[in-house]
């Protein structure tokens, strides 16, 4: 506990090519696998309640913001066949390979710390939506245990029909 040695092995998994420029508040998502660097700003998170240094939180309180304004389906979720896309062109991505469930998972932790932290009611009505419309929409109703993995956003598109369909 308090051992300095734990912060620098910490810091060895940092990704600056991603967290740097969330840093100098640049919207850098396009093109970035989302699931894998969503969990990148939930250790931020972490550190951020560890040791208090208030770049994370910063981190985190503009990925959120930019998740949320440029990268989200009405319904909530996030993600073009695992990864995003040009900001504020959302209608370009609408296919059966959308909003993957993973990334909505996560982006619920996201959103939790801010409302613990903050008490901010958007981040509580986001949680709702995506809990709502991108975890209880996965589950196949009269099968309970089956699943999607992907939310179809295009129109005229079916979760029946969709590349990864349904499965355990
Ligand atoms: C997300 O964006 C919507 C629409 O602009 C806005 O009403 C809401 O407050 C935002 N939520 C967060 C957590 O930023």
């Amino acid at each position: 506990q308090n051992d300095q040695r734990h912060l620098v092995l910490a810091h060895l998994f940092d990704k600056p090519c991603f967290l740097g420029l969330l840093a100098v508040q640049a919207d850098s998502l396009s093109d970035f696998h989302a699931n894998t660097h969503i969990p990148i700003v939930v250790g931020g998170q972490m550190r951020y309640e560890v040791t208090g240094d208030p770049l994370y939180k910063e981190i985190a309180t503009f990925f959120m913001d930019v998740v949320n304004s440029s990268h989200t389906y009405a319904t909530g979720g996030t993600s073009v066949s695992e990864f995003w896309f040009d900001p504020k062109r959302l209608a370009e991505t609408l296919t059966t390979e959308n909003e993957e469930s993973c990334t909505t998972y996560n982006m619920l932790k996201v959103s939790r710390h801010l409302f613990r932290w903050t008490k901010e009611i958007a981040y509580a009505d986001y949680y709702e939506r995506a809990l709502i419309n991108g975890v209880l929409s996965i589950q196949r109703g009269r099968d309970p245990g089956v699943m999607i993995y992907m939310l179809p956003q295009g129109p005229g598109r079916s979760k029946a029909v969709s590349y990864h369909g349904w499965g355990t």
